[in-house]
């Protein structure tokens, strides 16, 4: 077998993996593989319930970092389930606004968690009731941004909230060359933040760019089309080449960008940007669907996987005391 075609194929079988119901089922009802996999998952997100989230995030607000915090989820499949999810959010919401140490967490969710695999009027209306209850809570909310087949539907439902409600911001793919345009358009439109990451969701060949320079360039592109308009930017990444050169360009010093890293991932990167002044914020999730994010997180980094099997074996170290 030749090594070099090795792990992108483990990582797109995972990807496969990840997007099968029917296992994610079987892996949440199992009480043999539920207990074990969330052993591996703990690296990546703070437990199965909301305490785990909010002490997390006071752990980190503490630090100085700001957060993002998830509930997690996607493809919720029957209106009460998506119901159940919307009354998860809105008690998050209400959560998070005792935030006393004034870091201002954003709320990030999936648009297909709250109804748009159901319905796309009941996904607007539960993200129009999120959205109030966070601004009066002086909250913000990030829709996440899910395979390319939803994205219309997804920009539809963004632009259609973030006319009335500017605390809620988008997340744009840049493997997927219809963001440049999405991007100016967004931009032309409103005022709310944006969050710029690489894409983590396997698509049709040629309908996507792959990791490579081009997608470095076309990634500090719509980072730059946000300064320029003077837009807030989460840059979304662990790419250290693109992280240096944000944080070594005066251009983006004086500007609304802030650094933006996945709970577990490069927590000494975080920690060194954040040490030297730069707005550096994490993204926490926590709740019971934890099988398609470990999936994802173990495919952008396929070594990830030696260390899932250690900590399903003997358990793992405290994230959080990474940071
Ligand atoms: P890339 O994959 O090129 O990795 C660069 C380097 O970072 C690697 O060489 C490695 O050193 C390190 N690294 C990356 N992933 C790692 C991992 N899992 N474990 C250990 N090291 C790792 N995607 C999406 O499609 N929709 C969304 O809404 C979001 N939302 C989102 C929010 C935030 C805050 C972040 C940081 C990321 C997302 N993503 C996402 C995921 C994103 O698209 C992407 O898959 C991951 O960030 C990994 O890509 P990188 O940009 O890090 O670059």
């Amino acid at each position: 077998m030749n090594d070099s075609l090795t792990e992108p194929t483990f990582a797109n079988a995972l990807k496969s993996v990840a997007r099968n119901l029917k296992l994610k089922t079987y892996v949440q009802q199992s009480n043999e593989l539920y207990p074990l996999l969330l052993r591996a998952a703990e690296r990546f997100v703070t437990g199965d319930d909301m305490e785990q989230g909010l002490r997390c995030r006071e752990t980190l607000n503490a630090q100085g970092y700001r957060t993002s915090l998830e509930y997690i989820g996607e493809n919720t499949m029957t209106e009460a389930a998506c119901l159940l999810a919307f009354q998860e959010f809105s008690r998050l919401i209400d959560a998070c606004s005792n935030d006393r140490s004034g870091a201002g967490t954003r709320i990030s969710l999936d648009l297909s968690h709250i109804g748009l695999s159901v319905d796309a009027n009941l996904t607007y209306k539960h993200l129009v009731q999120l959205a109030r209850q966070a601004a009066e809570r002086g909250l913000e909310i990030v829709i996440s941004m899910e395979e390319s087949s939803k994205t219309d539907a997804i920009l539809a439902i963004y632009r259609k909230t973030a006319a009335q409600f500017p605390n809620v911001g988008i997340t744009l793919q840049a493997q997927l060359p219809r963001s440049l345009d999405d991007l100016q358009e967004i931009l032309a439109a409103g005022s709310g933040f944006i969050r710029i990451v690489k894409g983590a969701y396997q698509e049709k060949e040629g309908d996507y760019i792959p990791r490579s320079g081009t997608l470095t360039s076309r990634y500090l592109q719509l980072v730059d089309l946000c300064v320029q308009a003077g837009r807030q930017v989460s840059v979304a990444t662990h790419d250290e080449r693109i992280l240096l050169h944000i944080i070594s360009n005066k251009m983006y010093r004086n500007s609304a960008v802030e650094l933006e890293m996945l709970y577990g991932i490069r927590p000494d990167l975080s920690k060194q940007f954040k040490d030297l002044g730069f707005p550096t914020r994490i993204y926490l999730t926590y709740g019971e669907e934890w099988f398609l994010y470990l999936c994802h997180r173990i495919a952008e980094y396929p070594p990830n996987i030696y260390d899932a099997i250690t900590r399903s074996i003997q358990g793992g170290t405290d994230t959080a005391a990474q940071y």
